[in-house]
């Protein structure tokens, strides 16, 4: 569907026509934020902005009364927030679709615009492997939930202390060995990169850890992904970053900026993935 989309943006103009979609942020946004909100406007609906700093869930309303406010008006919810628990708050109490556009612990939409990414540099997914570098983090969980799906093994590297949840590796792997796939969890870089076909790394310190940020530095010394890494991938591997990037610390320039590297397709495809997500979710 995201491909349909993608190529055929015209026949969708009026599969939305007269819904609103509620966007709730409680922290900084460029891509999700905006692609959400061009991609309604492109399917015939429009989409409502509401920052947590101005809404009453701010000032402490409950987020069950929001989310049935909310229901009340909006056709679906779409929610950033600190805390998972908030999300499946919304989810539980609304009487419309809600949808992840990141929490502390993942970031779904971003790791299925990444895996339909992937689809279109190689032309499948089936069989390949991803390589991810540097924090056991929301993109990180994501990644490895999304990789079973799409046939694809995952491996991890990261520093001891700043692993994966272990609770979500071990969902991933079932999911893995329910699909003739792997998820693994290693130390050095170099052995998660070995070979693979796309290499994917994301910020040391995440939205909400800018206190860390000095400390976090120190503990992912060796785990940038250098152009000297990136030679150990797959002869066409492809570099792939959620975005936003800190150049010279989890990437070099070189990479980012670099031939492999397909962070502005990654950055497109969320427009396009996520008006399926809302076509699936929201046409009647
Ligand atoms: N990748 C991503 O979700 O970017 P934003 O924080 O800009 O939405
Ligand atoms: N891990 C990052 C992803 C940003 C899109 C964060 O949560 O800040």
């Amino acid at each position: 569907l995201a491909a349909n989309l993608k190529s055929r943006p015209d026949r969708y103009r009026t599969a939305l026509a007269g819904q609103t979609l509620a966007m709730v942020f409680e922290k900084s946004s460029t891509r999700t934020r905006v692609s959400f909100e061009v991609g309604m406007y492109q399917l015939g609906g429009i989409a409502t902005f509401l920052s947590s700093r101005d809404i009453q869930i701010g000032r402490g309303e409950p987020i069950s009364d929001t989310a049935k406010v909310l229901s009340r008006y909006v056709n679906g919810i779409m929610a950033r927030t600190f805390a998972h628990s908030t999300v499946t708050g919304l989810a539980q109490h609304a009487t419309v679709p809600v949808i992840n556009g990141l929490t502390d612990l993942l970031h779904p939409c971003q790791a299925l615009a990444d895996y339909f990414t992937t689809r279109e540099k190689f032309g499948h997914t089936r069989g390949l492997t991803l390589a991810y570098v540097g924090d056991g983090n929301n993109m990180c969980h994501s990644l490895m939930f999304g990789g079973p799906k799409v046939g694809m093994n995952v491996r991890v590297a990261t520093p001891e202390g700043y692993r994966p949840k272990a609770e979500i590796v071990a969902m991933a792997r079932q999911d893995a060995a329910a699909a003739g796939t792997t998820v693994e969890v290693v130390s050095a870089p170099r052995d998660a990169v070995k070979g693979a076909h796309v290499v994917y790394t994301d910020v040391f310190a995440s939205m909400g850890q800018e206190a860390e940020a000095t400390v976090r530095l120190k503990a992912f010394a060796g785990y940038q992904v250098s152009p000297e890494l990136m030679a150990l991938a797959d002869k066409d591997a492809v570099f792939m970053h959620c975005l936003p990037c800190h150049r010279g610390e989890e990437v070099h320039a070189d990479v980012v900026d670099g031939p492999a590297s397909v962070v502005f397709d990654e950055a497109e495809n969320r427009l396009h993935v996520q008006k399926a997500i809302m076509l699936m979710l929201m046409h009647r």
